[in-house]
């Protein structure tokens, strides 16, 4: 008898690993290595963030909460959505998990079974297909392209759903992209779900809060109130508030849906942090006037980024409307011979050589669903990332 489950070999080891071990290795040796990987801002939790979480500690508020999240929580939960995206849930349609991951793991944990399809547009977010492996379902993979502004098309949709699909699942802004689908586009998409009463929604909204250039955020049950009862709409105060550490995420949909996904996580962690709880009522309920500076900082390294990258030979890096990454394309540079000599066969090569032969650590496009690319986090400071571009620069120009 196998030690190891059956349900484990399902799953791949996360591609992006290789790298980041690769990153560790060189920078315990000593060499001086750029980090472009990581998916969180690199700001602190505002002040008054961090001051709601000491009163919750002074307070001794630390005991147990409900599973899924304590009434004052849900409460702003409801209030935000209200808020930013005209949708009204009750308390009880509302799930709170530690972070947005768990969240996405209990609703596909709840309703996959062996064999139900998940429709995924790629490039995706590297934990989607493998949690859905993970509970059991298929992963149907369904390619975007460059031209198309890395966004899934009704008909591209449309012919992915069969009678097994269970969910798709959107995400916009998008990781790795940063693409973001207009209301416009959105409604294209919640056209074809209309005809297909057996898929279910899960909107990704995490990275709602950083939209660029006056582009106005849309969510799929907001554009279609028609599809609110097969929605899962998720989001998290990781990415808005800079709080990754904290681990709040939540979601709103239907209350039996809610109710199978407390069940789940009754049985697992219980509620998220006490603490944590406290500090997302205050980020929710409280100012939200730094999120404006946030963002002008980060429209202006994307700015730096993509003029950089874009500048250089063989890349061809578009312009993002959210989220804190660029997705370049290196179609040009496949089959050129770095000044070391790897052969930069793929995206992975191109990583895996960048990262050896110049200290700066990316994503390759592999690990995401879509290839010849690489994935680029602006969310570190400029200087870093003028260095960063300087040498993936100096790098594409020494390829023979
Ligand atoms: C698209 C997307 N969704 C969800 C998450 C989960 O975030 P958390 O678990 O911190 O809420 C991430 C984090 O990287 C993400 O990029």
């Amino acid at each position: 008898m196998a030690f190891l489950s059956d349900r484990l070999a399902r799953v791949k080891p996360s591609p992006t690993v290789a790298v980041t071990t690769l990153a560790q290795q060189l920078k315990a040796a000593g060499r001086d290595v750029i980090g472009l990987g990581a998916g969180e801002p690199d700001f602190d939790t505002p002040e008054h963030i961090r001051q709601a979480a000491v009163r919750a500690i002074d307070e001794g508020r630390t005991k147990y909460t409900a599973p899924d999240g304590m009434p004052e929580l849900k409460e702003a939960v409801c209030a935000k959505f209200r808020r930013d995206n005209d949708l009204v849930y009750t308390p009880e349609q509302i799930s709170v998990g530690t972070g947005g991951k768990q969240v996405l793991f209990n609703a596909l944990l709840a309703t996959l079974n062996p064999g139900d399809e998940v429709v995924i547009p790629a490039p995706f977010w590297v934990s989607y297909p493998d949690i859905v492996r993970l509970c059991g379902g298929e992963a149907v993979i369904v390619p975007t392209t460059m031209a198309d502004g890395f966004k899934l098309s009704a008909e591209a949709l449309e012919a992915a759903i069969t009678p097994a699909t269970k969910w798709f699942i959107f995400n916009s802004p998008s990781n790795p992209t940063g693409a973001a689908y207009t209301h416009d586009e959105i409604r294209a998409l919640t056209q074809v779900l209309l005809r297909h009463p057996h898929v279910h929604v899960l909107s990704d909204d995490i990275y709602e809060h950083l939209t660029y250039d006056g582009f106005r955020f849309a969510t799929p049950a907001q554009v279609e109130p028609a599809l609110m009862d097969r929605t899962l709409t998720l989001n998290g105060v990781s990415k808005t508030y800079a709080m990754t550490g904290w681990r709040i995420g939540y979601a709103g949909g239907p209350v039996d849906l809610i109710a199978a996904m407390r069940k789940i996580q009754s049985q697992s962690t219980t509620n998220p942090s006490t603490i944590s709880q406290w500090a997302a009522v205050e980020a929710l309920n409280g100012k939200q006037d730094f999120l404006e500076e946030n963002r002008a900082i980060f429209v202006r390294r994307r700015d730096l980024v993509v003029s950089a990258l874009d500048a250089i030979p063989g890349i061809d890096c578009p312009v993002p409307q959210g989220a804190f990454y660029v997705y370049p394309s290196i179609a040009g540079l496949i089959g050129r011979r770095s000044a070391a000599g790897t052969l930069i066969a793929d995206d992975e090569a191109f990583a895996r050589a960048l990262l050896e032969e110049t200290g700066v650590a990316v994503v390759f496009g592999a690990a995401f669903g879509l290839s010849p690319c690489f994935r680029v986090s602006y969310a570190t400071s400029d200087d870093t990332l003028t260095e960063a571009c300087a040498r993936i620069r100096r790098f594409c120009s020494g390829l023979s």
